[in-house]
């Protein structure tokens, strides 16, 4: 009976290893499924578009969306900030998104954007690559006595305004990036993939 018992006590322990053996199998066994989903992670890394929820922004304010491994910004203008922009025209140096590299052709109009309130950039500067701050307040700043809201490089001190054009005499040569992007509804943003009729 005794030894039955220890019989028994060995078979529970000899299942009970089997069973962790039979998981570990099994995680093993997972492995090449994982692998062959690395190369999806790997390619959204590397491209895919990233859907940001921007219904909690609020006029006057950013937030920051990682897409290709860059910062995004995504800024909510204010009436008064879109009312700005075509007065910063004379002190910038590309006014018109002349440069085609810096967006696509649905952002090359007065306010870079496909809708005026939405302000979607690269925040990269495009003097040595910095990430400029936001500087939404409009008034007299140590930089600029007539600031009136835009994006701040501390690096070299070039100056961007709310669409993201470069003021004249700073270091950056061009315009930030727009990326391609487009609503899906009126709550998100894909970044990453552009209107279906800019395509
Ligand atoms: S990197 Fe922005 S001014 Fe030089």
């Amino acid at each position: 009976m005794a030894n039955q018992g220890v019989n028994q006590g060995r078979r529970r322990f000899l299942t009970a290893s089997t069973a962790v053996v039979g998981a570990v199998g099994a995680g093993f066994a997972a492995v090449p499924f994982i692998k062959s989903w690395l190369p999806s992670a790997r390619a959204e890394a590397a491209g895919a578009p990233v859907l940001a929820d921007i219904s909690k922004l609020e006029p006057g304010q950013k937030m920051t969306v990682e897409w290709r491994g860059k910062p995004v910004f995504v800024v909510k203008r204010t009436p008064e900030m879109l009312e700005l922009l075509p007065k910063q025209d004379p002190r910038l140096r590309d006014p018109n998104s002349d440069v085609e590299s810096q967006q696509p052709s649905f952002a090359k109009n007065p306010t870079r954007s496909l809708k005026p309130e939405i302000m979607v950039l690269v925040a990269i500067c495009t003097h040595l690559g910095c990430v400029p701050e936001f500087k939404p307040e409009i008034g007299p700043q140590p930089f600029d006595h007539e600031w009136a809201g835009g994006f701040y490089c501390p690096c070299h001190k070039s100056r961007f305004d709310l669409a993201g054009r470069v003021y004249q005499g700073v270091p950056a040569p061009t315009n930030l990036v727009v990326p391609p992007y487009r609503f899906p509804d009126d709550h998100h943003v894909l970044i990453g993939e552009g209107p279906k009729e800019a395509a």
